[in-house]
This record gives structure tokens, sequence and C-alpha cells, in this order.
């Protein structure tokens, strides 16, 4: 009966999506739990690659059935896109396979309109969300007036709830932020053609995934975003509106916590992040470049879901200690170690500084963390290319000297270590050691 919960341990984009199709190998349900198409997951299976939004990352592989949880909000439109997509590249994503909770929040235009009109109104205090709608749709949901998948089984119950998100979205577009306002049949219309091709998947997940486990299945729960953009725990204000985190796994999936097996942080061998807010170990010049890549593959740091370049910099011990708390992290999957072939020296950060004092450990959450300088550990790099390694012994010793270190930082085992984007570009340590 075992549940896994894969959570990003950073900002995000950790190659979730790349562990998770790997993982789902041995899966019979994936379960998406929180966030919506802010998401962007990239897998590569051989040479084809898929770019996923709300759908979970396990899709591709073919005998698993993917659940989307009551902690996600979905945006119909880009969801049907997402599965006729799919269905073109030969996926099966039938109401068999994939399944909506009932309880999930659904994003309309009033919330993209709203986001994007609350982002420009904000000027130097921008966030930099994704626009999709996010956190105006959590916020709803909050005050009880969000729309829920199951309101689309319900023709008359669906109009009246989304006139009233409508009419609200309409008096702050025209008089708060002087926009068009927005076209309420064209949405009326949209809605109930969404509603008839999405009724056959919605579902109680929850139930679904209690069954799962009780019956001896293996389910896995898949985070989108990463713990330091949790609403509570993140980098506030900088962070998305859900929870990304092992906790979020439960309440996002509607199961208790007995089930539980691993809790594996994917960690980006460096550290990224999209849009504004703190990053202590953020390089610039050549080193960011190096690290970023010029945008010639698709892994380099672009943002999948909105293509803006991501900020980069080192990895962050004193940042992956307080998310592993967080989580209670059982292990790490290490990803991208390929990217630091050809950085010498590479650096870690140890431990933060303010003033004289040195903190291995945040003396309060990461909300503010501008009084403190990274203290950054010089660790040799190596030339080898490490796309074609597959064990452990195989990896040149500066490599396995980086990963001990990271092991040593965080108290924690690097059981995968990836090294590159494709399936098999895998080394798992309790196989290769
Ligand atoms: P996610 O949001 O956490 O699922 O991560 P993204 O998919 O947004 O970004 C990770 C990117 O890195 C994707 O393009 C992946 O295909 C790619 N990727 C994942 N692991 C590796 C790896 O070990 N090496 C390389 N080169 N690319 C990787
Ligand atoms: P995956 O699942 C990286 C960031 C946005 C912004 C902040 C709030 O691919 O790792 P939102 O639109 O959620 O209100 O924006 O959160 N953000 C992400 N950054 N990866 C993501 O998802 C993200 N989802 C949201 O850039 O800074
Ligand atoms: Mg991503």
């Amino acid at each position: 009966m075992p549940l896994d919960i894969v959570i990003g341990s950073q900002w995000g984009d950790e190659g979730k999506g790349r562990i998770i199709d790997l993982l789902a190998g041995d899966a019979d349900i994936v379960a998406r739990f929180n966030g919506g198409d802010n998401a962007g997951h990239s897998v590569t299976v051989a040479d084809q690659l898929f770019k996923l939004h709300l759908i979970p990352s396990g899709i591709i592989q073919p005998h698993t059935i993917c659940v989307m949880g009551a902690g996600m909000v979905v945006n119909p439109q880009i969801l049907l896109e997402e599965v006729d997509h799919l269905t073109k590249l030969g996926i099966d994503v039938s109401p068999q396979r994939l399944k909506l909770s009932y309880a999930a929040h659904l994003i309309t235009p009033a919330h993209t309109a709203l986001d994007g009109a609350e982002e420009s109104e904000k000027g130097q205090g921008l966030l930099g969300t994704t626009r999709r709608g996010i956190g105006p749709t959590y916020a709803d949901k909050a005050t009880r007036i969000g729309l829920r998948a199951e309101d689309l089984l319900n023709e008359d119950l669906l109009h009246q709830k989304l006139d009233r998100i409508l009419d609200h979205a309409n008096k702050l577009l025209e008089h708060v932020y002087n926009r068009e306002s927005l076209d309420k049949e064209s949405i009326r219309h949209a809605f109930h053609t969404y509603a008839d091709r999405l009724r056959p998947y919605i579902t109680n997940v929850g139930a679904l995934v209690h069954d799962k486990l009780n019956s001896h299945g293996t389910v896995l729960a898949e985070g989108a975003q990463g713990t330091l953009l949790d609403l509570d725990h993140g980098t506030y204000p900088f962070v998305t509106s859900s929870h990304p985190t092992a906790p979020g796994a439960l309440l996002g999936l509607g199961i208790g916590p007995q089930h539980i097996r691993r809790i594996i942080g994917i960690t980006k061998s460096f550290q990224t992040r999209v849009g504004e807010g703190p990053f202590p170990t953020e390089a610039s010049g050549d080193a960011a470049a190096r690290l970023r890549g010029t945008g010639e593959h698709p892994w380099d740091e672009f943002g999948t879901t909105t293509g803006r370049p991501r900020r980069c910099g080192w990895l962050d011990a004193v940042l992956l200690r307080y998310t592993a708390r967080i989580n209670g992290f059982t292990e790490i999957a290490l990803t991208k170690l390929d990217i630091l072939t050809n950085i010498d020296p590479l650096n870690i950060c140890v431990s933060y500084q303010r003033g004289e004092q040195q903190f291995k450990d945040l003396p309060q959450g990461p909300a503010d963390l501008s009084p403190f300088s990274p203290v950054l550990e010089p660790l040799p790099g190596w030339e080898n290319d490490l796309t074609q390694i597959r064990s452990w012994n195989d990896l040149p010793s500066p490599a396995r000297s980086y990963i001990e270190r990271v092991e040593t930082l965080t108290g924690l085992s690097v059981r995968l270590i990836s090294v590159g984007p494709e399936r098999d570009q895998i080394i798992d340590r309790s196989l290769s050691e």
C-alpha cells in the first residue's frame, strides 16, 4: 500500500516531470495534487519530448491511471487542449485513464484577466506570476465563491456560479483596472462545451486513491512547483498560491499519512528561479549564462510555460535543509548533474552570513533573505561527459565528491542521479552500487 510523494525542493523546474515519468514505471496511479497550468513539466522518451501543464507526467507510461486532485486549479480549455494534443501523439487520455476530482477548482477567463490586471497594477511590487489565473482562482476558493469541477455536472448551478464570478470580475476590470469587460455570453457558451466533454472525467479521486492504497497498489503523488514557492513556507509574497509540499499532497488528494513510504525531494544540481523574489546564490555574467545555456537545447533554463529566461545560481544547502525539514524528505533525486561538466570550480552554499554571525539554518523562514550573504564553498569540477554514465562507480571522482557533499550537508541520501533528460539517463544507486 505504498504512497511515494515527489516534491520540488527548490523554486520549481527541478526536473520533477522527468523523475515522475521514470518512477511511474512502477506505479498504478500517478496523482497530481496542486497548482494548475502555471506548471510546465517536460518528459523525454526516446526522441519524443512531451510538455505537460495539467495532466500528470505519469501519463506517458502506458499502464498508469492518472488523476488530478482536489488541490488543483484547472483551466478546462487548457486541459482539453492538452487532452487533444496527447491524443494526437498516440497517448491514451480517455476517461478510463484520466480522472479529474469533483472538488478541483476551475479557472475561468475572469481569473486569468484578473491575474494579468493585478500584476500590471503592481508596478515595482510585481510578483512575476505566470498570469494563468492561479492566484485569483485560489482566492475564490478561500472566499468560498469558486467554481468546482462538480459544478459542470449541473447546468443551472454552473450558469449561476459562472455569472456571479464574471459579474464580479467585470466590475473590477472596468471600474478598478480600467480594462475591457469580458463577454459573458461567449464564456457561458464555452463552459457549456467544456462541461459536455469533461463530464466523463469527473470522479471521486480521493476514494479512488484510497482504495488503490488499501488494495496494496502503488500511488505516486506528483507535486507541481517547488517548496520555496509554497504559500505558507516559501519566499512569501514571491510564491504561488498552493502547497507544493508533502503535507500538501495529502490535502490535495484527500488521503491520510499512514500510507507514505518515500518522500523524494527533486533537487536540481544548481539553483534556478523564474519571476521575482529573493535568490541568495544567484550568479551573474558568465557563470549564470553557463548554467542557463543558450536556449539551443530543450533543457536549457528557459520557462516551459512562459519562455522566460530562468535566473540561475549555485546550489543552496541552507535552503535545501529547510525544504527537507518542511517535507520530511526521505531521500534526494539529483537532476541535471551533466550540466555541471566543465565548470571549475563549482560552488555550494553551505551557510549564510549576517555581519559576524554564520547560520547553518535559517533563523526564520525564507521570506526575507536580504540580510544574509551566502557562504560559498568551492569544489573541484570535472571535464567528463556524464550523459552515458549509468553507474555510481563510473562517475568521475569530483562528481561523486559533489554528491557526497550534498549528502553530508543535508543528512539525506541521493538515491537517483539524473545525467540527461531521457528516461534511461539515470544512475539508480540502489541498483549500481
Ligand atoms: P519540472 O517543472 O520540475 O518538471 O522541470 P521542467 O520540465 O520545467 O524543467 C526541467 C528541464 O530539464 C526539462 O527540459 C527536462 O527535460 C530537463 N531535464 C531533467 N533532468 C535532466 C538532466 O538530468 N539533464 C538534462 N540535461 N536535462 C534534464
Ligand atoms: P513547475 O511545476 C517555476 C512561479 C512564477 C511566479 C510565482 C507565482 O514547472 O516547477 P503563479 O502563476 O503560480 O501565481 O506565479 O511562481 N511559478 C513557477 N516557477 N516552475 C513552476 O512550476 C512554477 N509555477 C509558478 O514564475 O514567480
Ligand atoms: Mg517546470
